[in-house]
């Protein structure tokens, strides 16, 4: 357990924080995580007494994992302090700190990240800080880069921990484990055996009233950039030399350094419009609050990728996410390669199913096997079946919320699960082509999956989820 740390929180009353780190922050406390000394200091811009802002925070950790308890949250709401800020001027929190070391989360726009570290310099707060960054990192190479030079001015890399909140999810951790710790899948982790591989990130959500940010990000930037690269890389680079920190970076920036830039022919952008999800009427994106009526942003991005490497040349790889689809689900499809149908001739059997791997990453937590089964009876058909693997059945747990899980291991200083500078950089010129030249804009009503172009992506396939 960590003696003492203190914990600050710039951006204390936005989305993110109210959401997500605090409800987190709690659950940590409620299982004895939190480290034996320190505060939590919120700080933001608007004017607010630390006792207004244990009342925001008792609201926000009724969305925490864990319940509400009396006593988890007498000793929570203790260390909870609040230091309003004007401009970037941070020059009030020093006082309100108790110990020597910090972990300073900038929950803020990203155009806020380099005056605040900097404003962290002038008022001698680098020392005993380490920073967590959240996404989006810049939104090209060129920001991306000018982005990690304002920070590097003032903060060694071993202090900089960017977050990509996929990496906390215990199933896309669960990746490296299932290739590297089962040796009958690795020996077939390749163009040999595998066919294509398909991951969609999908979400029934709209933009959940953050049309001031996701204007002019869209799904590229918030979704493939980050979070399906990452997946990506995990899934598909090779064994590194150990679970070291490093190691396991230095592999995925490999993996991004294969990827083939990808080709704006080999995009398909949509945007959704009014529809039906779940039963219910939903506004188009145009209609949403802070939106542009005539707003270009993609809501929806299914694109073919290639990995110019040994392991992967020639399989092509589907990338698909939106907003306003029919399911959420996070699933990585693994599609190995047909077997002859010759040995089957004089059967009934003259299609043969390949066999599939499906890694489902939320919401229900599990792997999957499918392949062909002889159907009982006289003659020779066959029947897919599957073998599953449930996370919840199996362990009897419920996984961590990620933000618990970065939390952790940024206040340890373990960097394994977070991005490093370099990554985030191949990750953007892996994508520089299409934000150079986006291809045109489609429409999908809300509730559907996406434009009708996005089959044709995949045809004579089909994709998996659906
Ligand atoms: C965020 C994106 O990074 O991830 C959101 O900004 C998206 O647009 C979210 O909805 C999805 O995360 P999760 O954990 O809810 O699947």
């Amino acid at each position: 357990m960590i003696e003492s740390q203190d914990i600050v929180i710039v951006g204390a009353t936005g989305n993110l924080a109210r959401r997500r780190l605090l409800p987190a922050l709690y659950d940590l406390e409620a299982q004895g995580h939190l480290p034996k000394r320190g505060r939590i200091v919120g700080a933001a811009r608007r004017p607010m007494s630390a006792e207004a802002f244990r009342g925001m925070v008792a609201e926000a950790v009724k969305g925490a994992r864990l319940p509400w308890d009396e006593k988890v949250w007498a000793s929570f709401s203790r260390r909870l302090d609040y230091v309003p800020f004007t401009g970037e001027d941070l020059s009030g929190l020093r006082e309100h700190l108790s110990e020597a070391s910090r972990l300073v989360y900038l929950a803020t726009p990203p155009a806020a990240f380099g005056p605040i570290v900097r404003d962290l310099a002038s008022h001698g707060l680098t020392e005993g800080s380490r920073v967590v960054i959240e996404k989006p990192f810049g939104r090209d190479i060129v920001s991306a880069r000018a982005l990690d030079a304002e920070l590097r001015e003032v903060f060694d890399e071993s202090q900089i921990f960017r977050i990509d909140h996929f990496l906390g999810k215990e199933t896309v951790q669960n990746i490296l484990v299932f290739r590297f710790g089962n040796s009958v899948f690795e020996r077939v982790w390749n163009r040999d055996a595998i066919d294509h591989i398909e991951l969609t990130v999908a979400e029934t959500v709209g933009v959940e009233g953050r049309g001031d940010f996701y204007e002019g990000v869209g799904a590229l930037r918030d979704v493939v950039q980050n979070h399906m690269l990452q997946i990506l890389s995990l899934l598909t680079m090779e064994p590194p030399a150990s679970f070291h920190a490093e190691n396991i970076r230095d592999e995925k920036l490999k993996l991004l350094r294969a990827v083939r830039p990808v080709s704006p022919g080999e995009v398909v952008r949509g945007q959704y419009t009014r529809g039906r999800i779940e039963g219910r009427e939903v506004p188009g994106y145009r209609d949403e609050e802070n939106v542009a009526p005539d707003s270009e942003t993609e809501t929806f991005v299914a694109l073919r990728l290639w990995i110019d490497n040994w392991r992967w040349a020639g399989v092509p790889i589907y990338l698909r996410t939106g907003k306003r689809l029919p399911r959420t689900a996070t699933e990585i499809e693994i599609a190995f390669r047909d077997v002859p149908t010759s040995y089957f001739a004089g059967t009934f059997v003259h299609q043969l199913q390949p066999n599939q791997l499906t890694l489902c990453i939320q919401p229900s937590e599990s792997i999957q096997f499918s392949f062909l089964a002889k159907k009982p009876g006289p003659e020779i058909e066959v029947e897919p079946v599957t073998m599953r693997f449930d996370y919840e059945a199996a362990f009897s747990v419920e996984p961590a919320e990620a933000y618990e899980r970065l939390l952790l291991e940024a206040m340890e200083g373990d960097h394994t699960l977070f991005v490093r500078g370099d990554s985030v950089e191949q990750a953007w010129s892996v994508l520089q082509p299409v934000l150079d030249a986006p291809p045109p804009l489609r429409f999908y009503p809300a509730g559907t999956w996406g434009p009708a172009e996005s089959q044709a992506l995949v045809a004579p396939k089909t994709w998996h989820l659906t």
